[in-house]
């Protein structure tokens, strides 16, 4: 079966912990750790819907998809927010997404942008922002093979610069 996007839901909390602790084996920084998403994960689930209709200040409504594949195995995210603000415009765009470190060069990043990028048409966005690290060579890869037309790369006082792609609107 062709993984697919999924709502974030109770049936994928022991795959996607085991993603989780993934992530912080590579040093990724999780918004919440393993150890409290066995406990809480349904507080995190309400987080997540509480982030599309009632953001955090300063935070643009966002939406959460998880690729899943065969026996609802968590593979991946997906963030689509609703509009751009001033900080997303510099850094994170519209999409964001990654996959868990066990499923990498599998295609999965290009179909996973593919879908958020369905999701952020479907939720009416049109011209559509993507941002990268300038050295992320599968994520530019990713977006330029979903229709990313590199704009620039600007200086966010990281380390390296980002790279700011746009999908243009259909049609
Ligand atoms: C970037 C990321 C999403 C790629 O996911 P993935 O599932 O490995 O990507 P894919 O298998 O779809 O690979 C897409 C292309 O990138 C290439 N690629 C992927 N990772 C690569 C790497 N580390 N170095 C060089 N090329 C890479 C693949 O070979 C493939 O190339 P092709 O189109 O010529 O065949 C994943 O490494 C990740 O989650 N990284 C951490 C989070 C992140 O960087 N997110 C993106 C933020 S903009």
């Amino acid at each position: 079966m062709k993984p697919r996007l999924a709502r974030p839901h109770e049936r994928f909390k022991a795959s996607y912990i085991q993603g989780a602790w993934e992530f912080i084996s590579e040093r990724r920084t999780v918004t919440w750790h393993p150890e409290i998403l066995r406990q809480r994960f349904g507080e995190y689930l309400q987080a997540l819907r509480q982030a599309e209709t009632d953001p955090l200040a300063g935070l643009a409504p966002s939406s959460r998809f998880w690729l899943v594949g065969a026996d609802d195995r968590y593979l991946g995210d997906v963030d689509v927010r609703h509009h751009l603000n001033a900080a997303l415009r510099c850094y994170g765009g519209h999409i964001g997404y990654k996959i868990r470190p066990s499923e990498r060069r599998k295609g999965y990043g290009r179909l996973i942008c593919c879908l958020g990028i369905r999701e952020a048409r479907q939720l009416g966005i049109g011209d559509i922002l993507i941002t990268c690290d300038d050295d992320n060579i599968g994520s530019c890869k990713i977006i330029e093979a979903n229709g990313g037309r590199l704009q620039d790369k600007i200086d966010n006082d990281r380390a390296v610069l980002t790279r700011r792609y746009w999908i243009p609107a259909a049609g």
